[in-house]
């Protein structure tokens, strides 16, 4: 079997493994950095991190139209069923399940998570931000950081040795590149990949750059992927 992650700008990410499609933050509708249509994405399973519209994003409307189970956790699945979304899988932080994709688990971000309404905001208590830890069925362990501020826990998921971490770069809303680099000396990933910047004029960073200092200072692959590139992890 092979894990095809794509990245569709900011946060949203679709990773194919073996047969099943999943989407993480499934953010298209008004996301200046994706490449395609919300109608164009397909989807098994939809994991969100965290409440916020970034995030949540088209999960509801994606959810409806594919009839994919959401998986996030237990408060954000609640909100997504009164919103009716039929399918939902609540988890919460160091809670694992083995669904039929492989073994999720939700990890500690340090992030908050209020919830919007697809048009107006309505407050909703979103409970604790995640991040995912997923170990494939042909045995990959790949690690979604979420929205999060650098923890100095990020060693403990990087003791599950990761074949791959996905963490924000962006700074201002989550960590910046020089915390990012501390971070990945923490997680001790195979390959990183940067997410979370670009997007806007608030959190635009040279990826490139930071690739470079992460290959000068740690073992770690960095891979800079452009919105709608796929990377297959090997
Ligand atoms: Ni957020
Ligand atoms: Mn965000």
């Amino acid at each position: 079997m092979s894990n095809q992650l794509t990245w569709y700008g900011h946060a949203t990410l679709g990773l194919k493994t073996g047969d099943y499609n999943l989407l993480i933050d499934p953010f298209f509708s008004g996301n200046p950095a994706s490449p395609v249509s919300v109608d164009a994405v397909a989807a098994d399973f939809i994991l969100v991190t965290h409440g916020h519209g970034d995030h949540v994003g088209d999960a509801i409307a994606i959810a409806g139209r594919s009839q994919a189970t959401v998986i996030a956790n237990f408060e954000i699945c609640n909100w997504l069923s009164k919103q009716g979304v039929e399918k939902t899988h609540g988890q919460h932080l160091g809670g694992g399940f083995k669904h039929p994709f492989g073994y999720l688990k939700l990890t500690l971000a340090l992030h908050g998570s209020a919830l919007h309404g697809s048009a107006l905001p309505d407050g909703s208590y979103g409970g604790n931000p995640a991040g995912f830890l997923l170990t494939t069925n042909d045995g990959k362990k790949i690690y979604f950081a979420g929205d999060t501020g650098l923890f100095g826990d990020m060693k403990l998921i990087g003791e599950e040795g990761l074949d791959l971490a996905v963490i924000p770069i962006g700074d201002n809303y989550t960590m910046g590149p020089d915390d990012a680099l501390r971070a990945v000396k923490l997680l001790t990933p195979k390959v990183v990949i940067p997410i979370h910047f670009g997007t806007w004029g608030l959190i635009e960073q040279n990826a490139a750059d930071w690739a470079t200092r992460v290959e000068a200072e740690t073992d770690a692959k960095a891979v800079v992927l452009q919105p709608g590139q796929t990377w297959t992890l090997a």
